[in-house]
């Protein structure tokens, strides 16, 4: 049984392959030089000398800004990329996994969204996403769409520059005299390495469907940071930022808290708290180090 991860050297994918290896599972670690999953010949070829079982795809276009300026690009890589990779599973009869996100939501809710809550999103990202789960409901037989929040891992975040929320901020606080995070946008902080453990355990059976994947409870980002400076003692002059000091430049949700229903349902929610997911990555990625 082969799994083929793509977007293998992503900060989500290093993790998703370390997990299956740590399962005793074969992987091919797929990346963007293999294959282009928006085209379906290259998709195609590629996993059809892989012959996997199992499929996850970690690829995306998510720069959120980029998506606005190269809307089409964005629809091509996260809808047609989705469509195309479904094809392809159906034609392996292979398991599908497809990462997806929280930002298909508009964040009025406020309270934690749950799978069956309608997707209604406010930018280019989100409905390209969105659009990528709808073909994938249509066209795959066996898959699981897996909705994730706010990933921090000790893979640089390619489509972000590379450094995540935690390694920036203690970065910064070593740089500057203040930092000021806003606390108008509330979100799950992930870890990957406890997602891509989650994805190993879900694909065992054939519980096929979409379902949310993120770490217990939520804070702001400036709870977030807060977090991160006390569990590593870090002294930091830490402020709320002003409204309005730094203007989003594409709207996004400011609420985007997903609750694992359709996980705890089957009683495969293995998340622990945020806390506790930003304690371990702390241990493994600064103290170990
Ligand atoms: N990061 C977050 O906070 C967050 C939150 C919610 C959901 N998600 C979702 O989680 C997934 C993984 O995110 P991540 O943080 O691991 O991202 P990442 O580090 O940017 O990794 C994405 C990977 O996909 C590859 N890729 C991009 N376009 C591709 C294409 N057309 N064909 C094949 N490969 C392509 C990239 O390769 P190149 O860099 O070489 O192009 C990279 O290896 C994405 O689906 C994203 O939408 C992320």
């Amino acid at each position: 049984m082969t799994v083929a991860v793509i977007g293998a050297n992503g900060q989500l994918g290093a993790d998703v392959v370390a997990a299956f290896r740590n399962a005793g599972k074969a992987t091919a670690q797929l990346t963007h030089a293999d294959l282009d999953i928006s085209s379906l010949e290259w998709t195609r070829k590629t996993l059809s000398s892989v012959r996997p079982s199992i499929i996850v795809n970690t690829a995306a276009m998510h720069n959120v800004e980029n998506c606005e300026k190269e809307s089409l690009r964005a629809y091509e890589v996260n809808a047609l990329g989705a469509r195309n990779l479904s094809i392809v599973a159906r034609e392996l009869e292979a398991k599908l996994v497809h990462v997806s996100t929280d930002y298909v939501f508009d964040g009025s809710k406020k309270r934690p969204y749950v799978e069956s809550d309608p997707a209604t999103p406010l930018n280019v990202y989100g409905n390209t996403k969105l659009a990528g789960e709808a073909f994938i409901r249509e066209t795959a037989e066996k898959y699981f769409i897996v909705r994730t929040s706010a990933l921090y891992g000790r893979n640089p975040c390619r489509a972000k520059g590379g450094r995540n929320f935690v390694d920036l901020m203690l970065k910064l606080a070593g740089e500057r005299d203040e930092l000021r995070v806003v606390d108008d946008e509330v979100v799950s902080p992930t870890s990957t390495t406890e997602l891509a453990k989650q994805i190993a355990e879900l694909i065992r059976g054939d519980h096929y469907g979409l379902y949310h994947a993120t770490a217990e409870g939520s804070c702001s980002w400036y709870e977030f940071a807060r977090t991160i400076f006390e569990i590593t003692n870090t002294k930091v002059n830490l402020n709320i930022a002003d409204p309005n000091e730094f203007p989003a430049k594409v709207p996004r949700p400011k609420y985007s808290v997903l609750e694992n229903q359709g996980l705890k349902k089957l009683g495969l929610n293995s998340f622990a708290s945020w806390q506790e997911g930003l304690t371990r990555y702390l241990a493994t990625s600064y103290c170990a180090a």
